[in-house]
């Protein structure tokens, strides 16, 4: 893969700029996550971004054994994120969690495995565990401890580097300063997209080498279970739409070429065939110092997901300003 398609990671290995996203809501069949994720290979994706908790792994990991066995990459050529799930935030229950995962995937080893949010909720089988009021039953666990358990998933060679999602300044702080640091944080993998640009999160990453990877960047998936339906769709933004046109490519294109343009590592996910070809052009065409200011001000502080699971728990990281 080209050199200018990965960034370089603290622990002196490569990410590639642009991920292939294996989120799907519960009403879309595990089918589609086949297909998608066969077709993203196929266009180019070297880089997949999936997690125990989207209940996929198996999907995700059969396609690229397939396309293993069919000699279209290696397992080096494929970059693989998988996540802890806040049920097991326990130290003791890290490293099982991703062999969990490892054996769902099917494969050794993934290539970054990040703690998915800093809030650890009730051990069990529910993914979110609530009382009979619909609060999330939460879990009272040290997320340094946490943190020590994924090093040490590292140095068993589970995972290639480790990392965090939905972490604030103040939870990668807490990381930054523990005693005793082995490996800190390769990247914090948060929503960002033009109407939530993190900008400085962005900063505050930048200056400790810590990669921001964005999700939500082409505006979600506008899952109901997720999100309100009434905030305004991304990529129908006029000034998107207009630097898309001037540049003759999708607002989609633009929107993740944005990202890529300021040092961000972003993912995209589609299911249609044609989308999924599409996004890999975003090294194809560069936006000019204009275009990035204007998208710069289309900033509204618009979080689309803002994981209402989350709230009340001593952690959730959205209680912070950023
Ligand atoms: N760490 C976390 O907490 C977290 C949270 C959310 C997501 N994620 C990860 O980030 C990934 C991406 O985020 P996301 O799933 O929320 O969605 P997203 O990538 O922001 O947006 C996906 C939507 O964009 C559409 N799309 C894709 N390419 C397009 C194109 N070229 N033109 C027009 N529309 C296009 C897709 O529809 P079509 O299918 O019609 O193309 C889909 O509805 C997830 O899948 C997951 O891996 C992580």
């Amino acid at each position: 893969m080209d050199s200018k398609q990965r960034v370089k990671l603290s622990d002196g290995h490569f990410i590639p700029a642009l991920g292939y996203g294996t989120y799907k809501p519960e009403e879309v069949p595990k089918s589609k996550t086949l297909e998608g994720t066969k077709l993203a290979i196929d266009a180019g994706f070297r880089h997949i971004d999936t997690a125990y908790t989207y209940q996929v792994e198996e999907e995700v990991g059969t396609v690229i054994k397939n396309k293993i066995a069919e000699g279209i990459v290696k397992r080096e050529d494929i970059f693989l994120t998988s996540k802890l799930w806040c049920t097991s935030h326990r130290s003791e229950m890290v490293k099982p969690s991703l062999e969990n995962s490892l054996r769902k995937l099917g494969l050794d080893y993934v290539d970054l495995y990040l703690i998915h949010y800093p809030v650890a909720m009730k051990p069990g089988e529910d993914l979110f565990p609530t009382d009979e009021k619909g609060k999330s039953l939460l879990d009272t666990t040290d997320i340094l401890a946490t943190w020590e358990a994924m090093e040490k998933c590292k140095d068993a060679g589970l995972t290639k580097s480790i990392g965090v999602s939905n972490f604030n300044r103040r939870q990668l702080e807490m990381i930054l300063n523990k005693p005793g640091l082995k490996y800190k944080p390769v990247c914090n993998q948060v929503e960002c997209h033009p109407y939530f640009n993190q900008s400085k999160l962005l900063d505050f990453c930048k200056s400790k080498d810590i990669i921001l990877v964005a999700f939500g960047a082409l505006g979600t998936q506008r899952d109901k279970k997720w999100m309100d339906l009434s905030f305004p769709v991304l990529l129908e933004d006029p000034v998107l739409c207009a630097i898309a046109k001037k540049h003759n490519r999708s607002p989609a294109l633009i929107a993740l070429r944005y990202q890529v343009q300021r040092g961000v590592v972003v993912l995209a996910q589609s299911f249609k065939e044609k989308n999924i070809k599409e996004n890999v052009q975003v090294f194809e065409f560069q936006l000019t110092p204009e275009d990035m200011k204007a998208i710069d001000a289309l900033d509204r502080n618009l979080r689309y997901l803002p994981a209402k699971f989350t709230e009340g728990h001593p952690e959730c990281p959205y209680a912070d300003e950023y």
